[in-house]
């Protein structure tokens, strides 16, 4: 059969060229094309992703409301960096700033950053450890050539990340079989004159558990008395930020604590912003090295950035202003409450099946379900997330944890906003049924395997 290329007329009135063309992708194009065809050819290549309302492997914020949603596209042309011309913006960031302060307990006047998320929060929070160190360690007349940084296993990569980038030795606490987190037995040993702080996560992206916080804060408190040794904490609060002030507002994690001198959070994780904002929050303005502030005259004005980004948009700022106003305390206690119930009738349904341990159960912890299997089967986790998303389209990941017990494989379903109990009850039944076909055929065929996205998200 001969190839049909209609008339470009035809395309025109009737549809457009890429039903038929294949899409441009390697070479710059010579030509251009018509906005219509541009904007459709754009939706038609995302129409074959996943659809974001079921992808429980992100804790990335998949829904605002459409107020919301209004401000962010109005908003889209305004350079947050432009000041001076922009002002209020500015002024808007400083509120929020301020705001979290306030939720985070710090005890007086407090400074701050926006971020495009929690890793460029932790790159600049951890640059001034480094930095605040190199001074302590010069007016003591002590040498600045290796510094080091401690951590638990149980982080983000992006720990890891800022040690390689900017020349520290990590020296990560290994996981264990049935220990997911780590406490103040398992950073003291680390802990020496170089060190330039600790970091512990409040809500890690694994299990959604938190280091024992306030076991390494009393450790830190008596390494001060006893030793002269004053490390600061970093709480990297990424996705608990948001959650313990609301679910366990009694839970001491946060400037509360006497060592906790910096904390993080992503406005686009249960900030419940749309992806490209993040929160940087010192204990104390002094907290903040001031070698990191560079003092610049930019289109006629003085001004101060600390950020490793210069241009970016205003709108996620304004968003998070707008859900900080909209919900308060009580909105977002609302919508954190909500969200811990579906989780709890989603693990009480998975512990129901018989086939699962649902992991940490009754400890603090973010709004998800972590669970493994817990006999021996003809199948793995690994086949059971594909088999749910190839027969519903859930993407729920499964994956190993890091060393030492990378031999445990996880599963985790993240419960947000917009999941409904109906969702919640569905979910349930399709993991039963996906167990259920998994029984009858096996594990799944190794090229599906092969196929199976195995990150924990984030
Ligand atoms: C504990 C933790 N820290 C840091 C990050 C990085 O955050 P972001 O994606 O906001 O850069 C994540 C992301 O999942 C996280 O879970």
């Amino acid at each position: 059969m001969t190839s049909y290329i209609p008339s470009d007329a035809d395309a025109a009135l009737f549809g457009n060229r890429f039903a038929t063309a294949e899409v441009p992708s390697a070479t710059f194009p010579d030509t251009g094309m018509s906005s219509v065809d541009a904007m459709r050819l754009v939706g038609e290549d995302i129409a074959l992703e996943g659809d974001p309302a079921r992808n429980l492997a992100t804790f990335v914020t998949t829904w605002m409301e459409p107020a919301a949603q209004r401000i962010i596209a109005e908003n889209l042309h305004r350079n947050f960096i432009d000041h001076a011309e922009y002002p209020r913006t500015a002024e808007i960031e400083q509120r929020c700033i301020r705001m979290l302060a306030d939720l985070f307990h710090a005890p007086g006047e407090t400074t701050g950053a926006r971020t495009q998320g929690s890793s460029e929060a932790i790159m600049l929070g951890a640059l001034s450890l480094k930095w605040n160190w190199r001074t302590r360690q010069q007016a003591a007349g002590r040498p600045t050539t290796a510094p080091n940084l401690v951590f638990g296993g149980d982080v983000h990569v992006v720990w890891e990340k800022f040690c390689r980038y900017f020349d520290v030795e990590p020296r990560i606490v290994p996981l264990a079989p049935g220990k997911y987190t780590i406490g103040p037995d398992d950073v003291a040993p680390h802990v020496d004159e170089n060190t330039i702080g600790v970091a512990a996560v409040l809500g890690t992206t694994f299990t959604g558990h938190m280091d024992d916080i306030v076991g390494i804060n009393d450790l830190l408190v008596r390494l001060k008395k006893e030793r002269s040794l004053d490390v600061p904490l970093h709480v990297d609060g990424a996705s608990g930020g948001f959650v313990w002030p609301f679910l366990y507002p009694d839970s001491s994690w946060d400037f509360r604590l006497e060592q906790v001198r910096s904390i993080n959070v992503s406005g686009h994780k249960f900030g419940l912003v749309y992806p490209g904002i993040g929160w940087l929050i010192f204990r104390e303005t002094s907290d903040l090295a001031p070698d990191l502030v560079f003092e610049e005259n930019y289109l006629g004005k003085t001004d101060a950035t600390f950020t490793l980004n210069f241009s970016t948009g205003s709108s996620m700022v304004l968003a998070q202003y707008y859900n900080l106003v909209r919900y308060g305390r009580a909105g977002y206690t609302y919508i954190m409450k909500n969200m811990q119930e579906n989780a709890r009738v989603l693990a009480d349904k998975l512990e129901a099946m018989g086939r699962f341990e649902i992991i940490g159960r009754g400890d603090e912890q973010l709004p998800l379900v972590a669970f493994r299997l817990a006999g021996e089967e003809n199948f793995d986790e690994f086949d059971i997330a594909w088999q749910l998303s190839a027969e519903r389209g859930w993407m729920v990941p499964a994956y190993t944890l890091p060393p030492d017990a990378q031999d445990v494989t996880i599963m985790r379903a993240l419960v947000k906003e917009t999941m409904s109990r109906e969702h919640v009850d569905t979910l349930a039944r399709d993991i039963e049924e996906a167990c259920a076909t998994l029984a009858r055929k096996g594990g799944a065929h190794p090229s599906e395997r092969a196929k199976i996205v195995t990150g924990p998200g984030h």
